[in-house]
């Protein structure tokens, strides 16, 4: 191997040697640079003879051809070796599992609710929400409940430390009948004047509050409240809706049902409506569904109509219950736990 061979296998092993650019650039200029071993051969051979300059000075030509070749090979490797880990860095494993999102479900309460909406908005009911905290007068007075009735003592009421005008204490609504009122009020002033009046015809589900708490009561419970209005509305009509309902939520027609003699100070006369299934896990078990009655005068009037001109009827259920019932589930509590692996069985 003579001297130049040897230069050019040295630089191209001192540029393959070198781990980065900056490193790279040195050694080019340690062969290539200015004062580099390939220029001090170029200058040396200023003073040789003509001849010797010819042969010699394109020998060093070749050379240097083939280092700056090397030195373009070794540049370009490291900026693909650099482009190769900056690849690797922002690299995405497109082999791991995506992660899902969770999807959400209705709990097996909105889900009875949203079926007893379905049900009696078949039947031309209205579906109406109201207030959870409530005025006296709305939860007790306007249902004629009397002043010292025990519904509106602090054992079976949640009072809020608030009042309303009249200076009584607001309450957590313990019933959803309220909303007979308030929505029969409204009904009513819309109509006020007219010569006839569209029948009221809505449910109102929702959030109620009473002091009680074991397996088959919590302080916060659903009810939802029915009410149907008109100038010709009687029990028959109860009892058709309300088997009607019964047969379509549980989807069958396999069950007695019986209207209870019971008592509520707005209903006149009350009856507690029981069904029991024929066959399945609870067949022959007679299960209070729902409260209900004729309204009572008295709550016609605080409607804001004449109770010699319209009559109808109220009822009260409780949808934990039928969800319950629906579903097979024995204690009450899991419905408010929030727990997961309950919940999830519903979707
Ligand atoms: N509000 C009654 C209760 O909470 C149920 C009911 C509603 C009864 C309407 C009659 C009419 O028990």
């Amino acid at each position: 191997m003579n001297d130049l061979e040897q230069l050019v296998a040295t630089a191209q092993a001192e540029f393959d040697a070198s781990p980065t650019p900056a490193e790279l650039e040195n050694a080019k200029a340690r062969y290539i640079g200015k004062s580099g071993r390939v220029t001090e051969l170029l200058k040396a051979l200023a003073s040789a003879p003509v001849e010797v300059k010819k042969t010699r000075g394109a020998e060093i030509n070749q050379a240097k051809l083939r280092i700056e070749a090397a030195l373009q090979a070794r540049r370009e490797s490291l900026a693909d070796a650099e482009l190769q880990a900056q690849l690797r860095a922002e690299a995405l494993d497109v082999t791991l599992p995506g992660r899902r999102r969770g999807s959400g479900g209705l709990h097996p309460v909105s889900r009875t609710i949203e079926r007893i909406e379905a049900i009696f908005g078949s039947m031309g009911f209205d579906v109406a929400e109201g207030p959870e905290i409530e005025t006296d007068w709305m939860s007790f007075t306007a249902l004629n409940n009397p002043e010292n009735h025990p519904a509106r003592s602090m054992q079976d009421t949640f009072y809020v430390d608030l009042k309303d005008e009249g200076g009584r204490w607001l309450n957590l609504r313990p019933h959803t009948s309220p909303m007979q009122v308030r929505y029969a009020r409204a009904h009513a002033a819309r109509h006020a004047g007219a010569a006839t009046m569209p029948e009221i015809r809505v449910i109102a589900p929702g959030r109620t509050y009473r002091v009680d708490s074991d397996a088959t009561h919590s302080p916060m419970f659903h009810q939802c409240e029915g009410l149907w209005i008109g100038e010709n509305v009687s029990f028959k009509d109860l009892k058709s809706v309300f088997i009607e309902f019964v047969r379509q939520f549980f989807e069958t027609d396999d069950f007695d049902a019986r209207f209870r003699p019971s008592y509520f100070p707005f209903t006149e006369p009350s009856a507690e409506i029981d069904i029991a299934f024929r066959s399945g896990p609870l067949a022959g078990r007679w299960l209070e569904v729902a409260g209900s009655g004729q309204v009572h005068p008295n709550v016609v009037r605080n409607y804001g109509l004449d109770p010699e001109k319209y009559i109808g009827f109220a009822f009260g259920m409780g949808p934990d219950r039928l969800a319950m019932l629906r579903y097979g589930i024995d204690d009450l509590r899991l419905m408010f736990d929030g727990d997961l692996r309950f919940l999830k069985q519903f979707n």
